[in-house]
């Protein structure tokens, strides 16, 4: 059995106020929210036309898509009204006051990858 591998991504301390920050790790967009004190981070990849969500404002509780409007809950994924999929979700804990994902061993496919401009 593989164990999970955790990458730091952000030191809390810099963590942006405005309650997300997406970057890379190992080919894979990480898109990292904070809600409450408590990060969770998915896959920067809207389900419906492969927009990177992370470009997208936040209200009430969710990202919008910047493409065409889907919310999406900014703590579980959950696509408000459930027009499309959840997004998929990375596990998260911190290590020495860092941020740290794990994504998956694999190489994302393009059915896991976003569109850049929107
Ligand atoms: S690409 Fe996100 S709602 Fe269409």
């Amino acid at each position: 059995m593989n164990e999970a591998v955790f990458t730091p991504i952000v030191a809390e301390a810099d963590f942006p106020q405005d309650g997300k920050f997406a970057t890379s790790v190992s080919g894979w967009n990480v898109l990292l929210t904070k809600v409450d004190g408590v990060y969770h981070a998915f896959n920067d990849r809207c389900p419906h036309a492969a927009s990177m969500l992370s470009t997208g404002r936040i209200r009430r509780g969710h990202i919008m898509c910047p493409l065409h409007g889907a919310m999406f809950s900014l703590v579980t994924g959950v696509c408000a009204g459930g027009g499309y999929k959840d997004l998929r979700r990375f596990d998260v804990r911190i290590e020495h006051r860092h941020v740290a994902v794990a994504v998956p061993p694999t190489t994302p496919g393009m059915d896991d990858l976003a569109i850049k401009a929107v």
